[in-house]
């Protein structure tokens, strides 16, 4: 038996995931359109404790401002009646033919202006409903064809958005924080930021950077043919780990959304024994929503909906305990022991020890055996199957 999920373990749900009415490039709707306020209800029920949504999904795109503050009102008053919380909002810069070509870096200088005014409108909101985080993805920030974008210009201008919304955030007084979601492709051929390290790598040249992080997601990465693991990893490392993107994908191939761990199981252990229990030798934490973006297969009618939705967070309390237990294992610590883990803390350099130091230093190069350091075996193989024995339960 799995516990029962309760608002203590931050688990959170995109209204656009249970509320996918699986309409895909092959064939219509398999479900009718679901209310999100009954979604709000459902996972509150089911033990969530945060939902987070694109402005369209709660406010169809083109409502007049009476109703949309009619919507609202309804909405939030599932919010306060559950006490479910907003954690993140995003904007749907991808759905409507005007995006068709990129918000920020559309070609059409009419579509970035009318983008940046949707997502500052939606930046509004995040603030109004409390949120910390405003996840961009930028989906159809990209192309098909390489000479269909002036690449320098596309990165000038992806740049001046983020900026500029980064910039509105602090002149407000938000506190919100921007979070960049990385995909390789799907919708557009290839997309901008296609990784982590990408979107990383942008970030460090903003003006307005030190609000701005990343969202990773488990698919993205594995359809880049990456480690997710490695991917908030370094995220983290560079204290950019705003929010995270939890799902399940089976190798290189479309964006498949499954439920966490119906992909690659294993790998979703090292990423929850990460969430959970930090680096082996200490460094920062995740200490954020635990928020799920998957699709609820099109196979699925609306048991099959909350089943998966429930699906997501059992596995993740089945491998947050198997994690612990993992890292509690005295024979794992030997193990980590044995196999240097724990002394890769260490500082290559001693204290207060220089380059000039080291040059003059025999003991660490003319009086080395390399044959004889190289004889040393790490004993991975063994970490790894004590790890998979947690894994499956066995220990
Ligand atoms: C996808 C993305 C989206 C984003 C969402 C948030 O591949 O479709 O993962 O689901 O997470 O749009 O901006
Ligand atoms: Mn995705
Ligand atoms: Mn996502």
């Amino acid at each position: 038996m799995v516990r029962k999920p309760t608002p203590d373990d931050k688990f959170s749900f995109g209204l656009w995931t249970v509320g996918w009415n699986a309409q895909d490039q092959f064939g219509s709707a398999s479900r009718p359109w679901l209310d999100p306020v009954e979604s709000v209800h459902r996972l509150a029920e089911l033990g969530a404790a945060h939902v987070t949504f694109h402005d369209d999904d709660v406010v169809p795109f083109g409502s007049s401002d009476a109703e949309r503050d009619k919507i609202l009102d309804r909405f939030r008053g599932a919010l306060d009646e559950t006490g479910i919380t907003v954690e993140m909002v995003t904007t749907n810069t991808f759905s409507h033919p005007i995006f068709k070509d990129g918000a920020f870096t559309s070609n059409d200088r009419r579509v970035r202006r009318y983008g940046l005014r949707k997502v500052v409108r939606n930046v509004d909101l995040a603030a109004s409903l409390g949120a910390d985080t405003f996840v961009m993805w930028g989906g159809r920030e990209g192309a098909e064809y390489d000479s269909a974008k002036d690449l320098n210009a596309a990165h000038d201008r992806y740049a001046e958005g983020i900026d500029t919304v980064a910039a509105y955030i602090k002149e407000q007084g938000y506190g919100l924080r921007i979070a960049i979601e990385p995909k390789p492709n799907e919708p557009r051929g290839d997309i901008l930021l296609p990784t982590v390290g990408h979107a990383l790598a942008l970030i460090a040249k903003l003006e307005h950077g030190d609000i701005v992080g990343l969202n990773p997601e488990v698919g993205h990465e594995q359809m880049a043919g990456l480690n997710y693991t490695y991917g908030i990893a370094q995220a983290l490392w560079a204290g950019k780990l705003f929010h995270i993107d939890l799902n399940g994908q089976k190798s290189i191939k479309y964006d498949q959304d499954l439920v966490f761990g119906h992909g690659d199981l294993f790998s979703a252990f090292a990423t929850v024994d990460l969430l959970e229990n930090g680096f082996s030798g200490g460094g920062p934490r995740y200490d954020g929503p635990r928020h799920f973006d998957y699709k609820p297969s099109r196979t699925e009618d609306f048991t099959g909906v909350w089943d998966s939705a429930a699906a997501n967070m059992s596995t993740y309390i089945l491998l947050a305990e198997r994690a612990r237990a993992f890292r509690a294992d005295p024979e794992v610590q030997a193990a980590l022991e044995e196999s240097g883990v724990l002394e890769l803390s260490q500082p290559t350099l001693a204290e207060g020890e220089t380059l000039a130091d080291l040059l003059a230093d025999t003991s660490a190069y003319e009086d080395v055996d390399p044959d004889e350091v190289a004889a040393r075996g790490f004993g991975f193989v063994r970490l790894n199957q004590l790890a998979l024995e947690h894994a499956l339960g066995a220990r």
